[in-house]
C-alpha cells in the first residue's frame, strides 16, 4: 500500500485533536502569546535537558534575537557554513556583521572545523554551524574550538530536533541552539521557532528582544531598553506544537523507517552520494542525495521534471550561500568552497514525511532508477 497518488517532498501531519485544540484556543478569547506558549516552552525545555527555552515566530527570528543577545553587530565577524539555508547569512548581515563562510563535509554537510579555525580573526565573535539530518559534526571539537577562542556558538538546529550527540539531544548541551517549527520540520507550529539558552538572565533578555525591546517599569509604564523587532508566538500556534510534541517520538520513528528504506532501496549507481548512514540517535528531516545529472543525460531540472511527471515532489536544499547576490557582495566567488558548491549543484531532496509509507519510498527509488539508468 502507498500513501497517495502524488508524493510531496514534505507535508505536515496535523491530528484531529490538534485541530480541535486550535478551535478551543480561538474560542478562549486569548489567542496571542499566553498560557499555551508558556506550556510549550516548558514542555520543550524538558526535551532540551531543562535548559531555558523561548518560543519565537520562526527560527530565522530566533537567530536574529540570538545575534542580538550575543551583542554581535557592526565590525564583527561570524563564521558560518557556505552550505545552509539562507537564514544564518541573512541574520548575520542584517545585524551589521560580516558572514565569514567556510566549506562543509560533502556527506554530513557539517561545517569544516579545520577551516573554521583558519578563518578566526580578532573580529570573530561567533560560529553559526548548521546541523543536517543523519549525522552531526564533531560537537566536542566544535565546542573545544569555541572555548579556545572564546567564541559564542549559535547552532542552527532547524533540521535536527531530536538528534543526539553522545546520548544528549541537540539543545541539551552547548551554547545557544535555534529550532524551526515550519511545516516541513520535525514538528510544526505552522510557523515558529525556539531558542535554547544558557540561563534565566539570557531568557529574560530574549523575552525583551522578542517583543520590541520593551521592559516594564515599576510604575506600570514601559521603557524600550534596546531597539528590537516583534517575534512572539501566538497561543494558536503553540497549541499545535503541544499536540505535535505528544506525537514527536512516533513521527521520528516513522521518519527513521522511511530513511532506512531509502538506504536499502536506493539504486546502487556510481557517482551518487547518499546522506550519512548508520549514525546512532539521528533524526531524518530530509533525505537529500547528490546526483551528477549530466552522467545520465539529465540536468537537475529535467530529472526533477521526470519525477514530478511520475507523481514525486522534490526540493533543492540548498543553494550555496556565498554565491547568492548577498554572499557575493562580500567578495565571495565561485570555486572557493568546492563541497558547498557541488552540493548546491547536485543536491535533490526526495520525499520524506510522516504521511509516507515504506512502499512509497520503494516506488520512489524505482522511479529514480528508471529515470537515471532505464
Ligand atoms: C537549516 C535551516 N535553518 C533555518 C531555517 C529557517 O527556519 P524558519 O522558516 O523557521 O525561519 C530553515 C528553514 O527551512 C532551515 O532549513
Amino acid at each position: 500500500m502507498t500513501s497517495s497518488a502524488y508524493r510531496k517532498f514534505a507535508q505536515p501531519q496535523l491530528s484531529e485533536a490538534s485541530i480541535q485544540a486550535v478551535a478551543d484556543v480561538l474560542r478562549s478569547n486569548w489567542i496571542t502569546t499566553g498560557p499555551k506558549v508558556n506550556e510549550l516552552e516548558q514542555a520543550l525545555s524538558q526535551t532540551f535537558g531543562n535548559r531555558p527555552t523561548r518560543l519565537l515566530t520562526s527560527a530565522t527570528g530566533a537567530m536574529e534575537v540570538a545575534l542580538a543577545l550575543c551583542n554581535i553587530g557592526a565590525g564583527d565577524e561570524v563564521i558560518t557554513s557556505a552550505q545552509s539555508f539562507f537564514s544564518a547569512m541573512n541574520m548575520i548581515v542584517k545585524c551589521g556583521a560580516k558572514p565569514v563562510f567556510v566549506d562543509c563535509d560533502l556527506v554530513t554537510r557539517a561545517i569544516a572545523l579545520d577551516q573554521v579555525e583558519a578563518a578566526i580573526t580578532p573580529r570573530t565573535k561567533a560560529i553559526m554551524p548548521t546541523h543536517f539530518p543523519g549525522a552531526l559534526g564533531d560537537m566536542d571539537a566544535l565546542y573545544a574550538l569555541a572555548k579556545k577562542y572564546q567564541l559564542r556558538v549559535i547552532e542552527d538546529a532547524a533540521l535536527v530536533q531530536g538528534s543526539k550527540w553522545q546520548g544528549k539531544p541537540v539543545g541539551a548541551f552547548g551554547d545557544i541552539a535555534t529550532f524551526s517549527f515550519h511545516p516541513n520540520k520535525n514538528m510544526t507550529t505552522i510557523e515558529g521557532g525556539a531558542i535554547v539558552l544558557n540561563d534565566e538572565a539570557e531568557a529574560q533578555r530574549v523575552e525583551v528582544l522578542r517583543f520590541h525591546g520593551i521592559a516594564k517599569l515599576p510604575d506600570q509604564t514601559r521603557d524600550v531598553v534596546e531597539a528590537s523587532g516583534k517575534f512572539n508566538m501566538s497561543d494558536v500556534s503553540a497549541v499545535i506544537g503541544l499536540h505535535q510534541l505528544t506525537q514527536f517520538d512516533d513521527f521520528m520513528a516513522q521518519r527513521q523507517v522511511l530513511a532506512e528504506h531509502y538506504f536499502t532501496s536506493f539504486p546502487a549507481i556510481p557517482g551518487i552520494v547518499l546522506p550519512p548512514q548508520g549514525q546512532p540517535d539521528q533524526t531524518w528531516n530530509m533525505f537529500c542525495v547528490l546526483i551528477p545529472y549530466e552522467n545520465f543525460g539529465h540536468t537537475r531540472n529535467s530529472f526533477r521534471a521526470a519525477l514530478h511527471d511520475a507523481g514525486i515532489g522534490t526540493g533543492v536544499s540548498y543553494e550555496a550561500c556565498h554565491l547568492t547576490t548577498v554572499g557575493k557582495s562580500f567578495g565571495y566567488t565561485e570555486g572557493m568552497f568546492p563541497n558547498a558548491e557541488r552540493i548546491a549543484r547536485e543536491t535533490v531532496t526526495l520525499p520524506l514525511h510522516v504521511g509516507l509509507m515504506a512502499a512509497d519510498v520503494d516506488e520512489i527509488c524505482a522511479v529514480v532508477k528508471r529515470v537515471l539508468v532505464g
